[in-house]
């Protein structure tokens, strides 16, 4: 048996140090709750993977209230959407529609704020670890790693929480679950590029071609999607390719272009709707894409994650004050009513707007009745502004 080098005690150990791992951390430590957070990447591959863009305005709350505000400095608030097909834009205005706003602030920086915040109060942070377990979840949890010298380690805790991602560990030491799965015959390309803002808010374009998304980064860098096929190998596409795919997608009669420039960074993501149900067992609970990941269509993933954790800090927090476990077995309902929702919500965009390989010529004039529906609806409209801010309460 390998000899453990060291057992530290903690109220709650985390297993993942992305954002929902970091912020239910934040919140724990705001509440007077201590924490040990382990990830198996380091800190550099997390703050330079990219990933989603976009916060709802609930999402936005939570960090400014938390005390992290540099959103409302470097993020950039939109009001709206395009929804492009037919080769015309059409403004989904949120803000009149919805009373609501969202954010365009990368995960990435969200990472940059937690981390520098969690390291200046103290945090416990162990990153680059391998094989994470997670031991006696129902009486006295422990996580065991293994450090960058080869050394293994215990995490002694009342709590565990499971915010380790959709390749969770955590997720399989529930037993007795139901999972619900859906694939999609798409994935998206995303690129990052060299180049100024091709318009001042996001694009969800619908063409003949395919879908595309074009989304901002900076000044400088802008990102943005189109549909391919999942076994697409992206060192196959030259910026001219991918320049032509884009262009092609978003062309129309009112002449709109996009301003091109260098492909800095192309990667294809497959996607999925998956959720599994309970989120809880024992003292071991789940937090985001470990219990459940959606296509990235409607920008639900990271709000979804963050929900989760303003949920689980607070009953984490009940919990432990009152020295009762039975505020847990609230916690999978409460989560599921909001994670159900964005389900639909994210199968719903993709599926109006993505390209099925084999689409009828009646799917593709269906698709565009529905459309052509919403965008003259208020009440249409309305739905929309309304899921893509982000439904209030808990
Ligand atoms: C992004 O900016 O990366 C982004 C925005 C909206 C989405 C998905 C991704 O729906």
């Amino acid at each position: 048996m390998t000899t453990i080098a060291s057992t530290t005690r903690t109220q709650v150990a985390i297993v993942g140090g992305g954002p929902a791992g970091l912020m239910v951390s934040h919140l724990l430590h705001l509440a007077g709750i201590d924490s040990v957070v382990i990830d198996n990447r380091a800190v550099r591959t997390i703050e330079t993977t990219h990933r989603a863009g976009i916060l709802e305005r609930d999402s936005v709350r939570l960090l400014v209230d938390s005390g992290l505000d540099r959103v409302l400095r470097d993020g950039h608030r939109h009001e709206g959407i395009s929804l492009r097909f037919r080769g015309l834009s059409h403004r989904i205005d949120f803000e009149n529609l919805a009373g609501a706003s969202c954010w365009l602030y990368p995960q990435t920086d969200i990472f940059i704020d937690l981390h520098r915040a969690r390291t200046a109060d103290g945090a416990d942070l162990r990153f680059g670890i391998t094989d994470t377990e997670v031991v006696d979840i129902l009486n006295a949890p422990r996580v065991r790693y293994t450090d960058a010298t080869g050394h293994r380690h215990e995490i002694a805790a009342d709590l565990v929480v499971g915010a380790d991602g959709s390749r969770s560990i955590c997720r399989s030491l529930i037993p007795g679950v139901t999972q619900y799965f859906r694939g999609y015959p798409y994935a998206w390309f995303g690129v990052l590029v060299q180049a100024p803002p091709s318009a001042p808010e996001l694009i969800y374009s619908r063409s003949r071609d395919g879908f595309a998304l074009i989304s901002q980064r900076t000044e400088s860098v802008q990102r943005m999607y189109f549909q391919c096929d999942p076994s697409e190998n992206p060192d196959e596409w030259s910026d001219d390719r991918i320049w032509n795919e884009l262009q092609t997608r978003l062309a129309g009669e009112d002449g709109f272009r996009l301003k091109e420039g260098p492909v800095i960074e192309r990667t294809v993501l497959p996607f999925r709707s998956f959720v599994q149900t309970p989120m809880r067992h024992g003292r071991l609970v789940l937090a985001g894409d470990a219990a459940h990941t959606v296509p990235p269509t409607g920008a639900k993933g990271l709000n979804l994650a963050l929900a989760d954790v303003r949920l689980l800090a607070d009953t984490i927090q009940q919990a432990l004050t009152k020295n009762d476990l039975t505020v847990l077995e609230h916690y999978t309902a409460r989560a599921l009513d909001r994670v159900w929702k964005a389900q639909h919500f994210s199968y719903w965009m993709t599926t109006m707007l993505h390209r099925a390989e084999d689409s009828s010529e009646f799917d593709e004039q269906r698709q565009l009745g529905e459309l052509t529906t919403l965008v003259a609806s208020t009440a249409g409209s309305t739905y929309l502004a309304e899921g893509y801010t982000g439904w209030p309460g808990r």
